[in-house]
């Protein structure tokens, strides 16, 4: 096989290659090691961290759904103390770039752990998970909130000098007018989507399937709206984007690089096959070769309208 250069950069960060593997769906690593060497995957997100553990919501917290899944875990995590003792150095046995998720319930808390994690060389970036309820105004999720996206992203950047990357909530109109502000305020790139908003009930009892009544939709179901809200960022915003959202084979890694992508992460498709972000490496390059693309990274944004 012709040597494929199967490296992207992010920003200033750079993977080996364009898979990394999505906050939430493979803890904080440990788990997944018993399926796949952590040490060829692009990246690892970490499962959202918050300063205090947080039990998360009580069951159901998961149910499937036509072509997807809906989930209500409610950020349950080890909060960053314990992660960074009890965590942390089973991750610095593996050369893989660590990206911190941060979940938080105020723009302090978002500040705070940033600091306190900031001072770890381990982890290589943040992702800043702002599908969180805003607790001091009132519940409604930062997400939803342009200010409070500019705001969170320009107090993060002011306490650490690793890159930042905001992820977006696809449960807004235009995600592109979010993705500009996180530029304005020096982000230094985005990941979309997050879940999008969704519930279930059970015909006989008339009762949500999931307790939280609400939960986030993931899977292949979410796909079309993902690319589409990688495309309007692509399109509207020089940002870095990692694309994310129903992710199931090779096929739709290449779909979201040539929408935009410069990197993607999978998610629910760990949950089904854990080994399968190392699987996905071959068909990759294949494509490579028989398209005569010498590195991957060149079809990133290569869509012809
Ligand atoms: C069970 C589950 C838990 C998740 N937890 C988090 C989380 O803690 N933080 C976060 O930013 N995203 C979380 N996500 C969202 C995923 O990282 C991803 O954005 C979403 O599932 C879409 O990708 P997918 O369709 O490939 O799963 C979670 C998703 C699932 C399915």
């Amino acid at each position: 096989m012709n040597n494929i250069d199967l490296s992207v950069q992010v920003g200033s960060l750079k993977f080996r290659n364009p898979i990394l593997l999505a906050s939430g769906t493979v803890g904080y690593g440990n788990e997944m090691s018993e399926f796949l060497d952590l040490n060829k995957i692009g990246g690892i997100v970490t499962k959202s961290l918050s300063l205090k553990p947080r039990k998360g919501n009580p069951p159901q917290r998961i149910v499937e759904t036509p072509s997807g899944m809906l989930n209500a875990i409610g950020l349950a995590n080890v909060g960053v103390e314990v992660f960074l003792k009890e965590k942390i150095p089973f991750l610095k046995k593996y050369d893989v770039p660590l990206i911190c998720n941060i979940a938080a319930s105020s723009v302090e808390e978002y500040v705070e752990c940033t600091r306190i994690l900031t001072e770890e060389e381990t982890i290589k970036a943040f992702e800043i998970n702002v599908s969180c309820p805003n607790v001091k105004e009132g519940g409604l999720q930062f997400g939803n909130d342009i200010n409070a996206v500019g705001k969170i992203t320009e107090k993060v950047k002011a306490v650490t000098n690793k890159p930042v990357i905001i992820k977006l909530s696809p449960n807004v109109s235009y995600i592109s007018d979010f993705a500009k502000v996180v530029k304005e305020e020096g982000g230094d790139a985005v990941s979309a989507i997050n879940t999008l908003v969704g519930t279930a009930f059970d015909i006989y009892t008339r009762k949500p399937k999931i307790k939280n009544v609400t939960g986030g939709l993931s899977g292949p179901a979410i796909k079309p709206v993902a690319l589409a809200k990688v495309l309007e960022i692509r399109q509207k915003v020089k940002i870095p984007i990692i694309g994310i959202g129903g992710i199931m084979n090779w096929k739709d890694i290449i779909e979201f690089m040539i929408a935009g992508s410069s990197a993607i992460q999978i998610g629910t498709l760990n949950f089904i096959n854990p080994a399968a972000a190392i699987e996905m490496l071959k068909s990759l390059e294949q494509y490579c070769v028989a398209n005569k693309i010498e590195n991957i990274s060149q079809l990133t944004g290569s869509y012809r309208i």
